[in-house]
């Protein structure tokens, strides 16, 4: 009989358990046993997996998070840690690894394919949506409609108190989190990784709206929003701050100080991140972990599941990590009709 593995690496995001519900289902139904490894390469190292039947996944499909666990660590910084690697991939028999994660988990997959350690299928998970070859990849939905939620309920306190609120979402290289919830919940001003900032501009334009009579504004800010020009009164402080604090304080704290507006800053962190997945989620994680079973069985190793035009293909692990994808352009210049 073959050997199905499969893990989870890298940040956790919600839709993972459907992605090992399908491959289960899937794997069983095609005759592989499926070995389920804990906590991303880490598994593979301590040699912790056990076996995945359809008892241990069922009732997981709404669940957050993953069943497996998950961890960050990169066993291609440590020698000993890839010949553990190697050592329990060969004593576990496993034929095939499906490698669920992000761009470092599938970079760490792909490396190991190269030297022959594993053979490997790679599943696209990012809340940024940062992975090239796919257009969308599954948590980044629930991210999104958590976002909005959020800035849907700190909108009404803003607009009963006249204040600003500065609203940090997640996505430290690319913005597709703000752009879409910014959109979603109708933000006044959306800062992303992508677009480094002028400050002056962001107070000028909120005095501006103030003065129409507008008395509470909407930021959505990503968390690796690069300032690039800092108002002239404060400039040295405020670029000495940056070096210490999180992007959306910051922000706050220069529009407090620079426009007068009482400012108010929430990061909402990793409550993007946990609880359940929308059924869009839901869905593509059962997609992509039919394909990923498919792919195995085709033969078609160092592939990564994508979606294109909402049709499932696969495309090299290679090409996905080469480089990050960054927001749709076309989108911002939408979103900035809505700017303050
Ligand atoms: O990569 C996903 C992500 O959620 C990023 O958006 C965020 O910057 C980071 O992970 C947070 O990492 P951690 O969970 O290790 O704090």
């Amino acid at each position: 009989m073959k050997k199905l593995g499969i893990l989870t690496g890298g940040a956790d995001c919600p839709g993972l358990n459907s992605v090992i519900r399908a491959v289960v289902r899937k794997g069983i139904s095609e005759g592989y046993v499926v070995t389920g490894i804990k906590n991303g390469w880490a598994g593979l190292v301590d040699n912790d997996m056990r076996i995945l039947d359809l008892r241990a996944t069922s009732g997981i499909l709404d669940r957050g998070g993953t069943i497996l666990g998950t961890s960050r660590i990169n066993p291609l910084e440590d020698p000993e840690q890839v010949s553990k690697i190697r050592e329990n991939y060969k004593r576990s028999g496993i034929d095939a690894l499906i490698a669920v994660g992000g761009e470092e988990t599938l970079k760490i997959a792909l490396h190991l394919y190269k030297q022959g350690i594993i053979q490997v299928v790679g599943v696209p998970k990012s809340i940024d949506n940062a992975l090239s070859g796919t257009d969308y990849a599954f948590g980044f939905d629930t991210a999104v409609n958590v976002a909005t939620e959020c800035i849907d309920r700190l909108h009404t306190t803003a607009e009963s108190h006249h204040r600003i609120m500065v609203i940090e979402v997640m996505g430290r290289y690319t913005g597709w989190i703000a752009l879409q919830a910014g959109i979603a919940g109708g933000a006044d001003i959306i800062m992303v990784p992508e677009i480094p900032v002028d400050m002056e501009e962001v107070c000028d334009s909120l005095k501006a709206r103030h003065q129409r009579g507008r008395s509470f504004s909407i930021l959505v800010v990503a968390e690796g929003t690069k300032i690039e020009k800092f108002p002239k009164r404060g400039s040295g402080e405020y670029k000495e701050r940056r070096r210490y604090g999180n992007v959306g304080e910051l922000v706050g704290k220069i529009i407090e100080e620079e426009t007068g507006f009482e400012t108010r800053v929430s990061v909402l962190g990793h409550i993007q991140r946990g609880g359940t997945p929308t059924a869009y989620d839901r869905i593509l994680g059962t997609r992509f972990g039919i394909k990923a079973v498919e792919l195995v069985k085709e033969n078609k190793l160092g592939k990564m599941v994508s979606l294109q035009d909402n049709k499932l293909h696969y495309v090299d692990i290679e090409e996905a990590v080469k480089n990050r994808k960054t927001i749709d352009m076309e989108l911002y210049e939408m979103a900035t009709v809505f700017f303050a």
